[in-house]
């Protein structure tokens, strides 16, 4: 059927990781309904840990990473897609275990597809990516928790970041004033072209970690770290407040006490946009094409090819990420 180009990563015998561009023949994809030439991808902090060899990701190599894909539909199966038709696929087994979006073909399950939302092209949805789809969940949930725009500053961790930069924008366009932490202070400009208002050192989160209770002061909060930082913005919340839990970058292990909830009523909010119901998904890019589409996303994203990925990789891998990286697959 053809062969094609996709960045592949590789175990040697002494156990280290590689990972470089090379040709995969379409038969070796899995099987599944649905196959997909992909046009654009997105690096996510998860296909780093990919590449880098983290089983809890990916088990068995070689492998091609890739969480994201957005592309046309080269053959399918399934009733409900037909050749030619534009379509988006985020997390599920996409790039975990499952050949991912660093390939210019997928194949996967129809019960993974999404046609592209009328109001994004396939290279906004890769801007967005699993990124945008995160931040957009972790933005619902405080909403459906009780948030409103005010004054009151909202605070988003990891504010240069993928999860990070799009939460900073998508806020901000809501009307919400956005506190953005950063261990980055040189990309305060960057971040106040998102529409940040105020931006905050990384370390000012870290200090207080021993405080059992810290002043009130966030209206809510995006933490895409978690670690020591998100104890501190648990305890940090004002009366009733909520934080919408993400990401691990600062750890995965964070220390908790019961006073910030019994004391101030605060809420502890998971976000997870890889197994949730296709259906959530779709609702959720619906809303990222029309009300809460944003304006700025040539503002947030790098664009790259497969061959300049693994230093990106390792970017990404160093917590130097800034904004989002769209890779184009030609
Ligand atoms: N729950 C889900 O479904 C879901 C979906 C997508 C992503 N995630 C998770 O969300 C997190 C962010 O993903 P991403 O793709 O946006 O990654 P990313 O682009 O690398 O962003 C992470 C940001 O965290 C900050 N950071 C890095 N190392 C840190 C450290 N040691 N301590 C504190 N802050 C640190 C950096 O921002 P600053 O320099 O600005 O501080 C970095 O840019 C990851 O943990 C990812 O696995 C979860």
């Amino acid at each position: 059927m053809g062969s094609f180009k996709a960045l592949q990563t590789r175990e040697s015998a002494d156990g280290k990781f590689e990972t470089s561009v090379v040709d995969r023949e379409i038969e070796s994809l899995p099987a599944g309904e649905v196959l997909i030439r992909v046009h654009f991808s997105s690096l996510n902090y998860k296909d780093a840990l990919s590449a880098s060899g983290n089983r809890g990701v990916t088990r068995a190599f070689p492998h091609t990473p890739g969480i994201d894909a957005a592309g046309t539909v080269a053959e399918s199966s399934a009733p409900e897609f037909a050749e030619g038709d534009e379509v988006v696929i985020t997390g599920y087994d996409l790039g975990m275990n499952t050949s991912g979006g660093f390939g210019q073909y997928i194949r996967v399950p129809a019960a993974w597809v999404i046609k592209r939302p009328a109001g994004l092209t396939l290279r906004d949805a890769m801007v967005l990516g699993t990124a945008g789809l995160t931040a957009a969940l972790c933005v619902d949930k405080l909403e459906q928790a009780g948030l409103e725009p005010g004054d009151d500053p909202i605070l988003v961790t990891g504010a240069t970041g993928g999860v990070g930069s799009i939460a900073v924008a998508l806020l901000a366009s809501l009307g919400y004033n956005v506190a953005a932490v950063t261990g980055k202070p040189d990309q305060a400009a960057f971040l106040t072209s998102l529409g940040a208002r105020q931006i905050v050192e990384r370390s000012a989160l870290q200090a207080g970690v021993e405080k059992p209770i810290l002043r009130e002061q966030w209206a809510g909060a995006v933490d895409t770290v978690g670690g020591d930082i998100l104890f501190n913005v648990v305890k940090s919340l004002k009366r009733g407040a909520s934080v919408a839990c993400c990401g691990l970058t600062a750890g995965t292990g964070f220390q908790a006490n019961v006073l910030p909830f019994i004391l101030r009523g605060v809420n502890l909010l998971g976000v997870d946009s890889v197994e949730i119901p296709l259906i959530t998904k779709a609702s959720m890019w619906d809303k990222l094409s029309l009300q809460w589409k944003l304006a700025n996303l040539d503002a947030l994203v790098q664009e790259i090819t497969l061959q300049e990925l693994p230093q990106a990789i390792e970017r990404i891998l160093a917590g130097k990420q800034v904004g989002r990286v769209l890779v184009r697959l030609d």
